[in-house]
């Protein structure tokens, strides 16, 4: 099973079953994620910047390509609510999307 190796918050690993989202694998794992609109697509505060493994991701959604053009998702971002992985990848949490009570090491 795919891992989601989370850098910036001790490295922590999230086991994503296939065409599991991200999003709903932190969840199961109790991993404490922004996620302002629900995990819909809608809002961005789920970002995730990719630093390796980006190949393992599956494509960018309609949702994520409309954030991209917006300038509000960056080349190196995906949406945990719209992404699934098949192999490991390393992502780190973006400063502006980091909660206030958890301790991030980047
Ligand atoms: S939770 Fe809002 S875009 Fe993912």
């Amino acid at each position: 099973m795919p891992r989601l190796i989370i850098r910036n918050l001790k490295n922590t690993e999230v086991y994503v079953e296939i065409n599991q989202y991200v999003l709903k694998a932190l969840q199961a794992q109790h991993i404490d994620w922004m996620q302002a609109c629900g995990g819909k697509g809608r809002c961005t505060t789920c970002a995730m910047q990719v630093i390796e493994g980006q190949a393992s991701l599956s494509v960018p959604t309609p949702r994520e390509q409309h954030w991209q053009a917006q300038k509000r998702l960056k080349e190196d971002e995906r949406l945990a609510c719209q992404t699934t992985l098949s192999e490991d990848c390393v992502v780190v949490v973006p400063a502006k999307y980091q909660l206030p009570h958890l301790h991030y090491s980047e």
